[in-house]
């Protein structure tokens, strides 16, 4: 089987191969596709070291898959051609997710929305996926009215760029910014870019997205998207209010039943979930379980997730391996 990865030389490039590899497709063959600048560079997966060609060169391929992390731009450009090809394409970027013909998928959540049409699907952003994750069981049984969030975003969110900013930060060295402003001793409360009503497009993300894979438009969302120098992975505070009351107990049973959540919650040990403890891990982990006492069927939870894992690679490759088994 051929699967392109358009991206190749990214961030989440790397552990998209990283992940390929573990779950058993070490015996696909990879075409890894980059931007112009990178074709004749060498990338390794499964031991071996392959050419990054052009993404015209990997469209003419006519893979199975296609898996992008490349920015909205190329996906816009060229996950159609690809389709076209019969190409099935999975996209990490925000180019189609808010398109109503498109899917925009956690596999764990709403898998069952992908027809077998379906030739470009979307992958939602980091943010989200880890959020909706820990809500959907509890969704489903009580019913969401209002979230507030504060996120507490990983560098590696905005690529290699970002990466390098914070690691010469540190060393005292000068660079490239990739941020308007130090991010390392630092945080801002910008994420993406502003929007005219005020929000930053991810904080807007965290809205529209919730409502399409929890298929309920009259969810209401408030975030708050902060960078953070921070590598392991995303941290939310998440408020949330439903329709119905709720038993702790209940919550705790619906989060530990949930495939892909691990509950870690346990204060008198000090354990709750942390960057530290989520990176390089599939799962997504909710701590910090506690009712909020201040209004009525409202609960309080912190819910961290590898970004580059289960935010991006982990649930595009879930995707590709739920069609695999259809
Ligand atoms: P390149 O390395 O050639 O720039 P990151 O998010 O870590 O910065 O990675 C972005 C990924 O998207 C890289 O693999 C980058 O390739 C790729 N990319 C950026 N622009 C394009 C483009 N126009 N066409 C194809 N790939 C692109």
């Amino acid at each position: 089987m051929k699967i392109a990865l358009v991206g190749a030389t990214g961030l989440v490039g790397g552990v998209m191969r990283k992940v390929l590899e573990e779950r058993g497709f070490g015996d696909c063959e990879l075409i890894p596709a980059a931007s112009a600048r990178s074709v004749g560079k060498k990338v390794t997966f499964a031991g071996k070291v392959c050419n990054v060609v052009s993404v015209e060169e990997a469209i003419e391929h006519a893979p199975k898959y296609a898996i992008f992390s490349a920015g909205s731009g190329p996906s816009l450009q060229y996950a159609p051609l690809f389709a076209q090809k019969g190409t099935v394409v999975i996209d990490n970027s925000s180019a189609w997710r808010s398109n109503p013909d498109i899917p925009l998928v956690v596999p764990e959540i709403n898998g069952d929305v992908v027809r077998p049409n379906d030739y470009i699907i979307a992958n939602p952003n980091c943010s989200t996926i880890q959020m909706v994750m820990a809500l959907a069981p509890l969704h489903k049984r009580y019913r969401i009215k209002r979230i507030v969030v504060s996120t507490y975003q990983s560098i590696t969110g905005t690529g290699m760029k970002a990466v390098n900013q914070l690691a010469k930060e540190r060393a005292g060295e000068p660079c490239d910014m990739a941020y308007p402003y130090q991010i390392d001793m630092n945080l801002f409360p910008h994420g993406g870019t502003f929007e005219e009503n005020g929000y930053t497009t991810e904080e807007t993300k965290l809205l529209n997205e919730t409502r399409k894979i929890l298929r309920d438009n009259e969810i209401r969302v408030s975030a708050t998207v902060v960078r953070v120098p921070v590598t392991g992975g995303h941290s939310e505070s998440v408020n949330v209010e439903f329709y119905e009351d709720f038993e702790l107990s209940e919550v705790y049973d619906l989060l530990n039943n949930m495939p892909g959540v691990v509950v870690q919650d346990n204060p008198a040990e000090n354990l709750y979930p942390m960057p530290l403890f989520a990176k390089d891990k599939d799962e997504v982990f909710v701590g910090r379980i506690r009712r909020d006492f201040s209004q009525p069927k409202t609960l309080n939870l912190w819910v961290v997730a590898d970004n580059l894992r289960k935010g991006a690679a982990t649930n595009a490759i879930q995707i590709m391996q739920m069609l695999l088994k259809r």
